[in-house]
Protein backbone atom coordinates (compact mmCIF):
# COMPACT_ATOMS: atom_id res chain seq x y z
CA UNK A 1 0.00 0.00 0.00
CA UNK A 2 1.24 3.37 -0.69
CA UNK A 3 1.54 6.01 2.14
CA UNK A 4 3.83 7.20 4.31
CA UNK A 5 1.97 6.46 7.49
CA UNK A 6 1.79 3.03 9.98
CA UNK A 7 -0.73 2.14 11.60
CA UNK A 8 -0.24 3.94 14.80
CA UNK A 9 0.66 7.08 13.08
CA UNK A 10 -2.81 7.29 11.12
CA UNK A 11 -4.86 6.99 14.23
CA UNK A 12 -2.66 9.39 16.23
CA UNK A 13 -2.80 12.14 12.76
CA UNK A 14 -6.17 11.79 11.82
CA UNK A 15 -8.14 12.73 14.64
CA UNK A 16 -11.41 13.79 12.89
CA UNK A 17 -12.43 10.46 12.15
CA UNK A 18 -11.43 10.43 8.69
CA UNK A 19 -8.70 7.76 6.74
CA UNK A 20 -6.14 8.23 4.72
CA UNK A 21 -6.99 8.43 0.86
CA UNK A 22 -4.45 5.31 0.29
CA UNK A 23 -6.98 4.07 3.04
CA UNK A 24 -9.96 4.66 0.55
CA UNK A 25 -8.20 3.90 -2.96
CA UNK A 26 -7.81 0.29 -1.72
CA UNK A 27 -11.05 0.30 -0.15
CA UNK A 28 -12.74 1.08 -3.55
CA UNK A 29 -12.39 -1.93 -5.03
CA UNK A 30 -14.16 -3.93 -1.89
CA UNK A 31 -17.25 -2.62 -0.48
CA UNK A 32 -17.78 0.65 0.59
CA UNK A 33 -17.94 1.58 4.09
CA UNK A 34 -18.56 4.24 6.31
CA UNK A 35 -22.05 5.34 7.32
CA UNK A 36 -23.88 5.68 4.11
CA UNK A 37 -22.14 3.18 2.20
CA UNK A 38 -23.40 4.58 -1.00
CA UNK A 39 -21.81 8.27 -0.13
CA UNK A 40 -19.12 9.08 -2.57
CA UNK A 41 -18.04 12.47 -2.08
CA UNK A 42 -18.58 14.76 1.06
CA UNK A 43 -17.60 18.39 0.69
CA UNK A 44 -18.38 20.73 3.79
CA UNK A 45 -17.50 24.46 3.43
CA UNK A 46 -15.03 24.19 0.29
CA UNK A 47 -13.69 27.07 -0.57
CA UNK A 48 -10.88 27.64 -3.86
CA UNK A 49 -8.95 31.05 -3.54
CA UNK A 50 -6.56 31.68 -6.58
CA UNK A 51 -4.07 34.23 -6.35
CA UNK A 52 -4.17 36.92 -3.72
CA UNK A 53 -4.20 40.46 -2.51
CA UNK A 54 -6.28 42.61 -5.10
CA UNK A 55 -6.01 39.87 -7.45
CA UNK A 56 -7.61 37.40 -5.59
CA UNK A 57 -10.27 35.40 -6.84
CA UNK A 58 -13.19 32.83 -4.72
CA UNK A 59 -13.72 30.41 -7.28
CA UNK A 60 -15.76 28.40 -4.62
CA UNK A 61 -16.60 30.03 -1.70
CA UNK A 62 -18.57 27.74 0.79
CA UNK A 63 -19.73 24.62 -1.44
CA UNK A 64 -22.02 21.87 0.31
CA UNK A 65 -22.56 18.82 -1.69
CA UNK A 66 -23.07 14.94 -0.97
CA UNK A 67 -22.70 12.29 -4.44
CA UNK A 68 -24.05 9.26 -4.57
CA UNK A 69 -22.85 5.84 -5.85
CA UNK A 70 -24.14 5.44 -9.42
CA UNK A 71 -25.59 9.07 -9.65
CA UNK A 72 -25.62 10.92 -13.03
CA UNK A 73 -25.41 14.20 -11.92
CA UNK A 74 -25.40 17.41 -14.51
CA UNK A 75 -23.64 20.65 -12.92
CA UNK A 76 -24.96 23.63 -14.34
CA UNK A 77 -23.65 26.61 -14.05
CA UNK A 78 -22.99 30.10 -15.89
CA UNK A 79 -19.28 30.54 -17.02
CA UNK A 80 -17.20 31.91 -14.59
CA UNK A 81 -19.03 30.05 -11.65
CA UNK A 82 -16.69 27.49 -10.60
CA UNK A 83 -17.92 24.29 -11.91
CA UNK A 84 -14.51 23.79 -13.57
CA UNK A 85 -12.80 24.13 -9.96
CA UNK A 86 -15.38 21.99 -8.95
CA UNK A 87 -14.76 19.23 -10.78
CA UNK A 88 -11.02 19.40 -10.64
CA UNK A 89 -11.01 19.15 -6.43
CA UNK A 90 -13.50 16.04 -7.20
CA UNK A 91 -11.07 14.75 -8.76
CA UNK A 92 -8.14 15.53 -7.01
CA UNK A 93 -6.43 17.76 -9.91
CA UNK A 94 -6.48 20.48 -7.06
CA UNK A 95 -7.36 20.77 -3.79
CA UNK A 96 -9.48 23.18 -1.55
CA UNK A 97 -8.08 26.13 0.04
CA UNK A 98 -10.15 25.26 3.10
CA UNK A 99 -13.20 23.09 3.87
CA UNK A 100 -13.57 19.42 3.84
CA UNK A 101 -13.89 17.30 1.10
CA UNK A 102 -14.11 13.77 1.62
CA UNK A 103 -14.02 10.40 -0.98
CA UNK A 104 -15.37 7.54 0.32
CA UNK A 105 -14.78 8.61 4.22
CA UNK A 106 -10.66 9.59 3.37
CA UNK A 107 -9.59 12.81 3.56
CA UNK A 108 -9.00 14.25 0.10
CA UNK A 109 -7.03 17.54 1.75
CA UNK A 110 -5.01 15.41 3.96
CA UNK A 111 -3.30 13.52 0.93
CA UNK A 112 -0.06 13.77 -0.38
CA UNK A 113 1.10 13.97 -4.18
CA UNK A 114 1.44 10.34 -4.40
CA UNK A 115 -1.79 9.64 -2.76
CA UNK A 116 -3.61 11.73 -5.18
CA UNK A 117 -1.93 10.34 -8.51
CA UNK A 118 -3.27 7.18 -7.17
CA UNK A 119 -6.67 8.41 -6.76
CA UNK A 120 -6.75 9.85 -9.89
CA UNK A 121 -5.57 6.76 -11.98
CA UNK A 122 -7.28 4.17 -9.46
CA UNK A 123 -11.01 5.99 -9.04
CA UNK A 124 -11.41 9.09 -11.70
CA UNK A 125 -11.72 9.34 -15.24
CA UNK A 126 -11.77 12.57 -17.13
CA UNK A 127 -13.48 13.32 -20.04
CA UNK A 128 -12.74 16.97 -21.05
CA UNK A 129 -13.83 19.35 -23.72
CA UNK A 130 -10.87 18.77 -25.70
CA UNK A 131 -10.22 14.97 -26.62
CA UNK A 132 -6.35 14.01 -26.16
CA UNK A 133 -6.24 11.80 -28.47
CA UNK A 134 -2.34 10.72 -29.70
CA UNK A 135 -2.86 11.37 -33.53
CA UNK A 136 0.04 8.46 -34.15
CA UNK A 137 -2.17 5.38 -32.23
CA UNK A 138 -5.19 3.96 -33.50
CA UNK A 139 -8.66 4.28 -31.38
CA UNK A 140 -8.02 0.83 -29.59
CA UNK A 141 -3.99 1.96 -28.62
CA UNK A 142 -5.58 5.29 -27.50
CA UNK A 143 -7.44 3.07 -25.27
CA UNK A 144 -4.70 0.43 -24.15
CA UNK A 145 -2.54 3.00 -23.43
CA UNK A 146 -4.69 3.50 -20.04
CA UNK A 147 -5.92 0.05 -19.71
CA UNK A 148 -2.14 -1.20 -19.74
CA UNK A 149 -1.42 0.61 -16.27
CA UNK A 150 -5.05 -0.28 -15.14
CA UNK A 151 -5.59 -2.54 -12.58
CA UNK A 152 -8.66 -4.46 -13.42
CA UNK A 153 -8.83 -3.03 -16.84
CA UNK A 154 -11.47 -3.81 -19.82
CA UNK A 155 -10.52 -4.73 -23.03
CA UNK A 156 -10.09 -1.54 -25.15
CA UNK A 157 -12.27 -3.27 -27.54
CA UNK A 158 -15.29 -3.34 -24.97
CA UNK A 159 -14.78 -0.27 -24.03
CA UNK A 160 -14.91 1.19 -27.42
CA UNK A 161 -17.54 -1.14 -28.34
CA UNK A 162 -19.29 0.39 -25.18
CA UNK A 163 -19.49 3.88 -26.55
CA UNK A 164 -20.40 2.72 -30.13
CA UNK A 165 -17.25 2.38 -31.92
CA UNK A 166 -16.45 -1.52 -32.34
CA UNK A 167 -16.04 -0.86 -35.87
CA UNK A 168 -13.90 2.10 -35.62
CA UNK A 169 -10.98 0.18 -33.69
CA UNK A 170 -8.54 1.03 -36.06
CA UNK A 171 -9.11 4.52 -37.59
CA UNK A 172 -6.92 6.90 -36.33
CA UNK A 173 -8.12 10.45 -34.95
CA UNK A 174 -7.59 12.27 -38.14
CA UNK A 175 -9.69 9.54 -39.22
CA UNK A 176 -12.86 10.16 -36.70
CA UNK A 177 -15.22 13.12 -36.66
CA UNK A 178 -15.37 15.18 -33.41
CA UNK A 179 -18.07 13.50 -32.03
CA UNK A 180 -16.36 9.75 -32.35
CA UNK A 181 -12.97 10.88 -31.18
CA UNK A 182 -14.85 12.41 -27.96
CA UNK A 183 -16.32 8.55 -27.49
CA UNK A 184 -12.86 6.82 -27.99
CA UNK A 185 -11.72 9.65 -25.09
CA UNK A 186 -14.74 8.08 -22.89
CA UNK A 187 -13.66 4.74 -23.92
CA UNK A 188 -10.19 5.48 -22.68
CA UNK A 189 -11.56 6.86 -19.50
CA UNK A 190 -13.95 4.40 -18.51
CA UNK A 191 -11.92 1.28 -19.55
CA UNK A 192 -10.33 1.40 -16.12
CA UNK A 193 -13.47 1.09 -14.85
CA UNK A 194 -12.90 4.14 -12.23
CA UNK A 195 -15.77 4.43 -9.68
CA UNK A 196 -16.38 8.23 -10.83
CA UNK A 197 -16.61 9.87 -14.27
CA UNK A 198 -15.79 13.64 -14.30
CA UNK A 199 -16.72 15.59 -17.77
CA UNK A 200 -16.40 18.81 -18.08
CA UNK A 201 -18.61 20.42 -21.61
CA UNK A 202 -17.73 17.34 -22.72
CA UNK A 203 -20.05 18.15 -25.92
CA UNK A 204 -19.08 21.92 -25.93
CA UNK A 205 -16.91 21.40 -29.34
CA UNK A 206 -19.43 19.54 -31.01
CA UNK A 207 -22.79 20.32 -32.71
CA UNK A 208 -26.11 19.24 -31.67
CA UNK A 209 -26.44 16.00 -33.34
CA UNK A 210 -23.18 15.00 -32.12
CA UNK A 211 -23.09 15.88 -28.76
CA UNK A 212 -26.28 14.01 -28.57
CA UNK A 213 -24.54 10.69 -29.37
CA UNK A 214 -21.83 11.38 -27.00
CA UNK A 215 -24.27 11.76 -24.29
CA UNK A 216 -25.96 8.81 -24.65
CA UNK A 217 -22.42 6.86 -24.75
CA UNK A 218 -21.80 8.73 -21.53
CA UNK A 219 -25.39 7.64 -20.31
CA UNK A 220 -25.20 4.15 -21.16
CA UNK A 221 -21.46 3.91 -19.21
CA UNK A 222 -23.35 5.36 -16.09
CA UNK A 223 -26.31 2.88 -16.19
CA UNK A 224 -24.18 -0.21 -16.93
CA UNK A 225 -21.32 0.44 -15.03
CA UNK A 226 -22.86 2.02 -12.32
CA UNK A 227 -20.51 4.89 -12.90
CA UNK A 228 -20.77 8.13 -10.77
CA UNK A 229 -21.05 10.63 -13.15
CA UNK A 230 -20.61 14.25 -13.01
CA UNK A 231 -21.67 16.18 -16.46
CA UNK A 232 -20.62 20.15 -16.54
CA UNK A 233 -22.48 21.82 -18.64
CA UNK A 234 -23.73 25.72 -19.29
CA UNK A 235 -26.36 24.42 -21.00
CA UNK A 236 -29.65 24.05 -19.06
CA UNK A 237 -31.08 21.70 -22.02
CA UNK A 238 -28.97 18.90 -20.46
CA UNK A 239 -30.71 19.10 -16.90
CA UNK A 240 -33.73 16.67 -17.31
CA UNK A 241 -31.25 13.42 -18.43
CA UNK A 242 -29.90 13.82 -14.74
CA UNK A 243 -30.98 12.28 -11.87
CA UNK A 244 -29.91 15.20 -10.00
CA UNK A 245 -29.33 19.16 -11.21
CA UNK A 246 -26.89 20.85 -9.11
CA UNK A 247 -27.19 24.80 -9.76
CA UNK A 248 -23.88 26.67 -9.31
CA UNK A 249 -23.79 30.09 -9.45
CA UNK A 250 -21.21 32.63 -8.00
CA UNK A 251 -18.71 29.81 -6.77
CA UNK A 252 -21.63 28.34 -4.38
CA UNK A 253 -24.50 25.56 -4.71
CA UNK A 254 -27.54 27.70 -5.37
CA UNK A 255 -30.36 24.83 -5.38
CA UNK A 256 -30.69 21.07 -5.77
CA UNK A 257 -33.15 19.64 -8.33
CA UNK A 258 -34.15 15.99 -8.10
CA UNK A 259 -35.54 14.72 -11.50
CA UNK A 260 -38.56 12.25 -10.82
CA UNK A 261 -36.59 10.13 -13.88
CA UNK A 262 -33.94 10.87 -15.96
CA UNK A 263 -35.65 11.96 -19.51
CA UNK A 264 -33.62 10.05 -22.75
CA UNK A 265 -31.03 11.67 -24.28
CA UNK A 266 -32.93 12.08 -27.33
CA UNK A 267 -35.56 13.85 -25.81
CA UNK A 268 -33.85 16.21 -24.94
CA UNK A 269 -35.51 19.66 -26.96
CA UNK A 270 -32.58 21.73 -27.86
N1 LIG B 1 -5.96 28.82 -12.30
C1 LIG B 1 -6.68 29.92 -12.05
N2 LIG B 1 -6.09 31.05 -11.62
C2 LIG B 1 -6.82 32.15 -11.33
N3 LIG B 1 -8.15 32.21 -11.45
C3 LIG B 1 -8.80 31.14 -11.88
C4 LIG B 1 -8.11 29.93 -12.21
N4 LIG B 1 -9.01 29.00 -12.61
C5 LIG B 1 -10.21 29.61 -12.54
N5 LIG B 1 -10.09 30.89 -12.11
C6 LIG B 1 -11.19 31.84 -11.88
O1 LIG B 1 -12.12 31.21 -10.99
C7 LIG B 1 -13.45 31.50 -11.37
C8 LIG B 1 -14.17 30.19 -11.65
O2 LIG B 1 -13.60 29.59 -12.81
P1 LIG B 1 -14.05 28.17 -13.37
O3 LIG B 1 -14.04 27.19 -12.26
O4 LIG B 1 -13.21 27.87 -14.54
O5 LIG B 1 -15.57 28.45 -13.80
P2 LIG B 1 -16.50 27.74 -14.89
O6 LIG B 1 -15.92 26.40 -15.20
O7 LIG B 1 -17.83 27.68 -14.24
O8 LIG B 1 -16.51 28.63 -16.08
C9 LIG B 1 -13.36 32.42 -12.57
O9 LIG B 1 -13.45 33.74 -12.13
C10 LIG B 1 -11.98 32.13 -13.13
O10 LIG B 1 -11.48 33.24 -13.82
MG1 LIG C 1 -15.27 25.57 -16.98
Amino acid sequence: MIGRHNQSEQAEERMDGTAPVSDAVTRVAQAPSGPDPALVYRAREVTKVYGSGPAEVRALAGIDLDLFEGELVVLLGPSGSGKTTLLNNLGGLDLPTAGALEYRGADLTAADEQQLTRFRRECVGFIFQFYNLIPSLTARENVALITEIATDPMPPEAALEMVNLGARLDHFPAQLSGGEQQRVAIARAIAKRPAVLLCDEPTGALDVRTGIVVLEAIARVNRELGTLTVIITHNAVMADMADRVIFLSDGRVQRIRRNASRAPVNSLKW
